[in-house]
């Protein structure tokens, strides 16, 4: 299965050919419960058709679900599955909200799906070790993977967000990855990785970004902060240009 809120671009297709042979359960739904009154819901891009015949491009064996709010929510539906360890923090500071609906409704979609296998991007790491968690704890008779990170000629995460920017914030959003990648290198180079995060933030800052939410670089195994640069981690961060919010992650 590969679950997605539709707007689809390559980095999705790309999740469904990892998939291969066997048939695969694309849904397509734009979950009102992980977005927060004042997020893009509405604004959120959606084009079934479209979304229809690039995923018969792939020339994959493929079941679409995509289902409405009231089939998800039906009348009275008053559940909410919390997921803890590796969701404190990061997003969970800057979007309370967002785990909550993701996890509700992943746990819906599987459980409707039931696939062997769910494959979700890693540009969502945090959304990744959260799925991981529930489908663990839940005993769900799925194994989550995580697909490599998509990304443009200039190193942009591909994103369904992305459409929101303009010319002049497509050219700044590209500056995401390389201040990560230079915050890597400064970390590597002196071993503060709090001067880094706060090397990268700044760097984020001076290349146009206009909010930066986060800078971290965490343990990669359960995002706990991570100390020193010797065992696997990764560095995550999250910025705005004008109203668009990107995020953007890398191994570490
Ligand atoms: O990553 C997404 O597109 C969404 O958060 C998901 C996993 C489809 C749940 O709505």
């Amino acid at each position: 299965m590969v679950p997605t809120m539709g707007a689809l671009h390559d980095g999705h297709l790309s999740l469904v050919r990892m998939a291969g042979k066997p048939t695969v359960v694309v849904s397509i739904f734009v979950n009102p419960s992980q977005f927060a009154p004042h997020e893009d819901f509405d604004a959120y891009p959606r084009d079934l058709d479209s979304d229809l015949n690039k995923l018969g491009s792939t020339g994959a064996n493929i079941i679409v679900f995509a289902p409405n709010a009231r089939e998800m929510y039906p009348e009275g539906f008053a559940t909410s599955i919390t997921v803890g360890g590796g969701s404190a923090g990061l997003e969970t500071d800057f979007r309370p909200h967002f785990f909550a609906g993701v996890a509700t409704v992943v746990a819906k979609l599987l459980l409707a799906a039931l696939p062997d296998t769910a494959i979700f991007g890693q540009k969502d790491y945090q959304q990744l070790l959260v799925v991981t968690r529930l489908a663990a704890d839940l005993g769900l008779p799925t194994k989550i993977i995580g697909a490599p990170i998509a990304r443009e000629v200039d190193g942009l995460a591909m994103s369904s967000r992305n459409a929101y920017l303009s010319a002049s914030e497509r050219t700044v959003a590209g500056n995401l990855n390389k201040v990560l990648k230079d915050t890597i290198a400064r970390a590597r180079e002196t071993g503060d990785l709090r001067d880094a995060e706060k090397y990268g933030a700044a760097a984020l800052e001076t290349v146009g970004f206009d909010k930066v939410d986060y800078v971290a670089i965490r343990d990669a195994a359960n995002l706990s902060v991570a100390t020193g640069v010797s065992g696997p981690a990764r560095i995550l961060a999250a910025a705005k240009i004008g109203k668009t919010r990107l995020i953007d992650n890398m191994a570490f």
